[in-house]
């Protein structure tokens, strides 16, 4: 390490889950732990300089705009910091690509800022939280790193293509065709690609997202077999902002779904086609009637025509 230290953010999560049963894996409760606890799970941490904030407590399929607001502000203050090289996020394993996603959206920081995990709660019998820790820190810790990743199974994702592709095996994320950032392999890192871009353009949207007084309210509506418009014409009829629709293969959209879209979008509802399938991003045709999300999956759709939407 460089001398430096590290700032572990604990949000909850799996992570700091525990169950009464120790070795059950389903029958928890998130977010029971604090960080304190996290780091004292470690032993190789404790000779590390680290600093440590307990900056929520959720079960992160929980998670909101009103956290999001605090984390952003508590990475900002600690990535501000010349003494500290890098943020490690404890976060829930549900929503963590989201968190990743808009941190990188409104941050694209010089220093490394880190999103961890567990799939199995801190009481199992083989918990996979402490490694997971420490490999982030690992990755906080690397010269040169930058961006916000997420660091599960030995495996570093970015922010824009991390996504939880599994209910419950411990290697639960992918990144998709782009593949991973790379690996840490007993605290060393073998890296395939470069890391997130840094943009000082992303301070604009940090500073609207925080002085919001009301965040645009986005949501998602999928196609499928049978698809109508009735909820896009409930949502319009609450004054919705926006609309993403996670279409089927090539973010097609059933005929009378994408009516209710287009008349949505006449009325002045922003609308972004994405994608259902977990893979690939949608291909423009010619004649296509409904942007699409230049390869955003639905839930990163949604916060990039949130974070639009708040100029
Ligand atoms: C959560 O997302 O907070 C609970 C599930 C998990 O962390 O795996």
């Amino acid at each position: 390490m460089s001398g430096k230290k590290i700032a572990i953010l604990a949000t909850g999560g799996t992570i700091a889950g525990t169950s009464p049963v120790p070795g059950d894996n389903l029958g928890y409760t998130a977010a029971q732990l604090r960080v304190e606890d996290l780091l004292a799970s470690v032993p190789a941490l404790a000779s590390l300089p680290l600093v440590s904030e307990q900056v929520a407590q959720v079960d992160s399929k929980d998670m909101t705009f009103e956290i999001w607001r605090k984390l952003a502000q508590r990475c900002s203050h600690w990535l501000a910091q010349p003494e500290i090289a890098g943020v490690v996020l404890t976060h829930g394993t549900d929503t963590l690509e989201e968190t990743a996603f808009f941190l990188q959206s409104v941050l694209a920081p010089a220093k490394p800022v880190v999103l961890t995990c567990a799939m199995r709660p801190a009481t199992a019998l083989v918990p996979d939280g402490p490694q997971n820790l420490l490999d982030a820190v690992s990755v906080a810790a690397t010269p040169g790193a930058h961006g916000v990743v997420a660091v599960c199974a030995g495996t570093i994702h970015g922010a824009r293509d991390v996504r939880k592709q599994h209910t419950y095996r411990l290697d639960a994320f992918g990144s998709g065709d782009a593949g991973p950032i790379g690996y840490v392999e007993e605290g060393r890192l073998r890296l395939l690609r470069s890391w997130p871009e840094i943009s000082g353009d992303s301070e604009a949207a940090l500073r609207k997202f925080m002085q919001a007084r009301r965040w645009p309210r986005v949501e998602i509506v999928m196609n499928h077999a049978g698809a109508g418009g009735a909820i896009v014409q409930a949502l319009v009829g609450q004054g919705v902002d926006g609309l993403v629709v996670a279409g089927s293969g090539n973010g097609s959209v059933h005929r009378d779904l994408e009516a209710a879209l287009c008349a949505a979008r006449d009325s002045g509802v922003m609308v972004v086609r994405a994608t259902r399938c977990a893979q690939g991003e949608v291909l423009a045709r010619p004649g296509d009637v409904l942007p699409h999300s230049a390869g955003l999956s639905p839930v990163k759709a949604r916060i990039a025509l949130m974070l639009s939407l708040l100029d």
